[in-house]
């Protein structure tokens, strides 16, 4: 079992990034934030006590994260390659990470570090828009849909998700700041992190990625 994390601040383009890469590197998306929002969606136990956190933009606590992410990792095959996105987002989910993978067999084998400057993270998090149905992601002017409010891939409805508002978006930046940031030193510690500037256009970004871990996958054969 390996795994690759995508790491940086909402907004970098963690979830566009990963929904390119996944097709054609082989690796399973495993998106906390999805599967938190799928959870509030259908109304579990979990996603009812996560909710609140999520609104207000603040981080679901450890302990839930850890159980969703084991049971998404129990449910997967043994050799199986996974794409963090958001996650692990503090110090605390990284050691985890770390010893879970210990019991499996696993390890991580990158970090990208996306970074991109707050005035870009704010434009894009206002603008973004989702599909209700299928959950393909817009944004108003970088990347709008052929029709207005309607997405491309299967006609369904855009909304924008409730915590992309200014005030919350502000607050979920100054989380990043004080409980994630730490990651960068951490990963670099372990030599796993690379930074790539994230404020450069989508598809220049991932060729960038997929050729950084062509290089790693040549390096280990
Ligand atoms: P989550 O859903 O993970 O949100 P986030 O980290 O805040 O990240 P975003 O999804 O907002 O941004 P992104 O980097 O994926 O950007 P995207 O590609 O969509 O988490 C939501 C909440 O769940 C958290 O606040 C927390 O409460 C909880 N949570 C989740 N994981 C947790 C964890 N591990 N621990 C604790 N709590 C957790 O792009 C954004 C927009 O920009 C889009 O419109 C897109 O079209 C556009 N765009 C993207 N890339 C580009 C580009 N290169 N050029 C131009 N536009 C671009």
């Amino acid at each position: 079992m390996e795994a690759i994390i995508l790491l940086g601040a909402p907004g970098s383009g963690k979830g566009t990034a990963a929904e390119r890469l996944r097709a054609d590197c082989g690796l399973q998306h495993v998106s906390t934030g999805d599967m938190l929002r799928e959870a509030v969606k259908a109304g579990t136990p979990l996603g009812v006590e996560a909710d609140g956190y999520m609104k207000r933009g603040e981080l679901v606590p450890d302990g839930l994260i850890m159980r969703l992410v084991e049971s998404r990792l129990d449910n997967g095959r043994a050799d199986a390659r996974y794409m963090f996105d958001g996650f692990p987002r503090t110090t605390a989910q990284a050691k985890q990470l770390d010893s879970t993978f210990l019991k499996r067999n696993g390890r991580v084998t990158n970090v990208f570090f996306l970074d991109a400057p707050r005035a870009v993270l704010m434009q894009r998090l206002t603008g973004r828009r989702v599909c209700r149905k299928c959950g393909a992601v817009f944004h108003v002017a970088n990347m709008p849909p052929r029709k207005a409010g309607v997405c491309d891939v299967c006609g369904g409805e855009l909304y924008q998700r409730s915590d992309d508002s200014e005030a919350t978006i502000a607050n979920r930046l100054d989380v990043y700041n004080r409980q994630t940031e730490s990651l960068i030193s951490w990963y670099t510690g372990k030599n796993l992190l690379v930074r790539v500037d994230s404020s450069r256009n989508a598809d220049v970004l991932v060729k960038d990625i997929r050729l950084l871990l062509n290089e790693s996958l040549g390096k280990r054969a």
